[in-house]
């Protein structure tokens, strides 16, 4: 008899944000008259900005035309879309050739389809809490993992220390789901770790755009990383393509395992297993790296950031501590006289129907804490922040 993948069977019985979907579904089918304000998971409410719309339709009308209609794309990324990719890296100083950049279909499928590229008996390293597809894509590839936790003590930025044992390190700054940002002397530890035991780093940088003070957008900043690291980023928070679907991994062709190079073995994987993605997403994917482009998703941003601007006024006045926020587009926060955090997380949805994520959502060490997403209009924060306080806030 055929058998399945069974580490199917150590996966939690559902997805996170599939588990709140259901939760809240079924508190909105026992309330119909109820209205949710959602700043759980972080999907974007603005609509994809106007250079990206006019560079879609222009796409359109492209493929419906003999004399510019494209077929197959080539796997690993249109020629433009890389190019303007690697363009934009070399404005930060990071110099990339577009055969480093390949164009993905956001960084949830990256993540998980480069497990592909490491041996399952490689162990990886997760910093918790954590985003969690980066545990659920382990578990399914039945891979071994070491979760490091963090906390207030460390500003949720734990280092390296002697003895920690890892291949496979992933890395998320900004951090989802603690807004922690981490510096220059501390990716440099990272990776020079990284480089010291022949480990890989995966580094989730799909909100390198909401960082405003001097922090790293990439790992690639660091010296040595082009040995050591893979970036995976996603225009899903930068530019609103969270339905649309687009993002880009970048893999330096100096990297390389065992004589094993992991460019290379990219190439090969997507040449096999994907027939790349749309034309007409990449060319509006090529929109957000134009000048127009970059400074309409700055708009964009800057509306997000006066949202986090408003829960941070919020939790200030009801006197929570939390962490993020300013370079992230997420706000973390200790749940109230020690409550644990599926019964804040219920407590709101009932008493005030604003819509979170508890923080044991992403590790065991998240216990106690919940997220808020700054995602969501600036209609419903506001509203959601004056409930909070109206809640929370000393009477
Ligand atoms: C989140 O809320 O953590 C994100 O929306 C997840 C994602 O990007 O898939």
């Amino acid at each position: 008899m055929l058998s399945p993948n069974m580490n199917y069977s150590a996966l939690k019985e559902s997805y996170l944000f599939y588990h709140i979907a259901r939760k809240t579904g079924a508190y909105l089918a026992e309330h119909p008259e109820k209205r949710l304000y959602r700043m759980g998971i972080g999907d974007v409410s603005l609509p994809l900005p106007p250079a990206v719309i006019s560079a879609l339709h222009e796409a359109v009308e492209d493929q419906g035309r003999k004399d510019r209609f494209h077929g197959y794309m080539p796997e690993c990324g249109a020629p433009f879309l890389r190019e303007a990719i690697a363009a934009h890296y070399r404005k930060r100083g990071v110099r990339l050739s577009p055969e480093e950049v390949f164009v993905s279909s956001g960084a949830s499928d990256e993540l998980g389809d480069l497990q592909d590229l490491f041996a399952p008996e490689s162990g990886a390293l997760i910093i918790e809490p954590a985003y969690p597809a980066y545990v659920d894509a382990c578990v399914m590839a039945g891979r071994k993992m070491l979760r490091l936790p963090s906390g207030p003590e460390n500003h949720f930025l734990p280092l390296p220390t002697e003895g920690l044992e890892a291949d496979l390190i992933y890395l998320c700054s900004p951090n989802n789901p603690t807004g922690a940002v981490f510096s220059r002397e501390q990716l440099s530890r990272w990776v020079d770790f990284a480089a010291s035991r022949g480990a890989v780093i995966l580094f989730d940088a799909a909100y390198e755009a909401f960082i405003e003070e001097d922090l790293p957008h990439s790992i690639f900043e660091i010296p040595g990383a082009e040995s050591c690291a893979i970036e995976i980023c996603s225009l899903s928070k930068t530019a609103g393509f969270t339905g649309t679907r687009l993002g880009y991994t970048v893999i330096p062709k100096a990297l390389a395992r065992r004589g094993m190079n992991l460019n290379a073995m990219w190439v090969r994987n997507r040449t096999t297993k994907t027939n790349g993605v749309s034309y007409i997403l990449q060319k509006g994917g090529a929109a957000v790296f134009t000048e127009e482009g970059q400074r309409q998703i700055r708009e964009n941003i800057g509306i997000y950031k006066e949202n986090a601007r408003m829960l941070m006024a919020a939790l200030d006045r009801i006197g929570l501590r939390y962490w993020g926020g300013r370079n992230a587009p997420y706000l973390w926060l200790a749940c109230p006289e020690g409550m644990d955090s599926w019964a804040f997380f219920d407590r709101l949805l009932r008493e005030i129907q604003v819509v979170g994520t508890p923080g044991e959502g992403f590790g065991a060490c998240g216990e106690g804490f919940f997220r808020f997403s700054t995602f969501a209009s600036p209609e419903d924060t506001r509203e959601a922040a004056g409930r909070l306080v109206r809640l929370l806030g000393k009477k």
